[in-house]
């Protein structure tokens, strides 16, 4: 029995380590230097190649390295096995941290202090008044994001595809409440996993329920978003500006539009990045669990996707 971690362009050295401290008994390998793939009974997983998850023919369960399996799910080779995802309070903090400084920046008006800098400009203005906010998206991080701006003082309106029901937040479920849920909030921010129901979701049509003006965040996926049309809304001011940490390729390309438009601030998919120290008990534990077949802690539902 032994473990692989699949997880390619990233130094898994420390990870390695920390988990073989947990699971003192167990081998734990990096691909693609695995001793005999056939004992490989979990792997650990992140941008894994298409393909390579199906040649492991003793694995009993996978764990996403990150909050999201979109990407792991991509593999159509892969097998149907028990699929758990990272929940962890250290990366919730740190994407209410990021959402937090986003909100500041914007309500401080220093797009705009930046641009004028960069022209020499002394146009002092006060701040944006920032009063109401939409949360796309309701799981683990959504929560806790419309949770936090309610804190802070705002008006929060959240959306799922299923109805929620949130203390203190203005839940809209299914495609017919969108509009609702979207009508008066000067902030969006898109919280949402990506599935076959949310790829290319946010196009004109959504963009065009929002407030005029609105502010819109995308921490999810970029898939998410139709890129022309968010565009679009930027360009005719339906919104006011994006910040985007998330994109359909990353890097971004460096052709791509959103890199140079005015009203874009780009950040390099930074917003919540799993950090090993934290995650190590939990993935340890998820293995303990494959292998006496129990559910695993975070268990991803595969016919939803999330
Ligand atoms: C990051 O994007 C994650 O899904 O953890």
């Amino acid at each position: 029995m032994a473990i692989a971690l699949i997880i390619p362009d990233r130094k898994l050295e420390d990870l390695q380590q920390r988990l073989q401290h947990a699971l003192p008994t167990t081998r734990i390998e990096i691909w693609p230097a695995l001793t005999n793939p056939a004992e490989i009974t979990f792997a650990v997983l992140w941008k894994q190649p298409a393909g390579v998850v199906a040649t492991l023919p003793g694995l009993k369960a996978l764990q996403s390295f990150g909050a999201g399996v979109d990407g792991i799910l991509a593999d159509t080779s892969l097998p149907p096995l028990p699929l758990a995802r990272i929940v962890d309070p250290a990366l919730t903090a740190a994407m209410l941290q990021y959402l937090t400084g986003i909100e500041s920046y914007y309500r401080l008006r220093l797009d705009t202090f930046t641009a004028q800098q960069q022209q020499k400009q002394w146009q002092p203005k006060s701040s944006r008044k920032l009063q109401t906010l939409c949360v796309l998206g309701l799981g683990e991080l959504g929560t806790a994001a419309a949770l936090h701006f309610q804190q802070l003082g705002y008006q929060v309106s959240g959306w799922a595809r299923k109805q929620k029901d949130i203390a203190g937040i203005r839940c809209y479920a299914g495609n017919s409440q969108l509009a609702l849920a979207l009508a008066e909030a000067d902030l969006v921010i898109c919280l949402l996993p990506l599935t076959a129901q949310t790829d290319n979701m946010l196009d004109a049509q959504v963009f065009a329920m929002m407030k005029p003006g609105t502010i819109f965040i995308n921490v999810a996926r970029g898939a998410i978003v139709d890129d022309k049309a968010l565009l679009a809304a930027l360009d005719c001011g339906q919104l006011q500006a994006a910040c985007l940490d998330v994109f359909r390729e990353e890097p971004l390309p460096p052709t791509h539009a959103f890199w140079s438009h005015p009203a874009i601030l780009v950040t390099p998919h930074t917003s919540a990045v799993t950090r090993v120290e934290t995650v190590v008990a939990q993935i340890a534990e998820n293995y303990r669990r494959s292998q006496r077949g129990l559910q695993l802690l975070n268990q991803v539902d595969l016919t939803q996707g999330y």
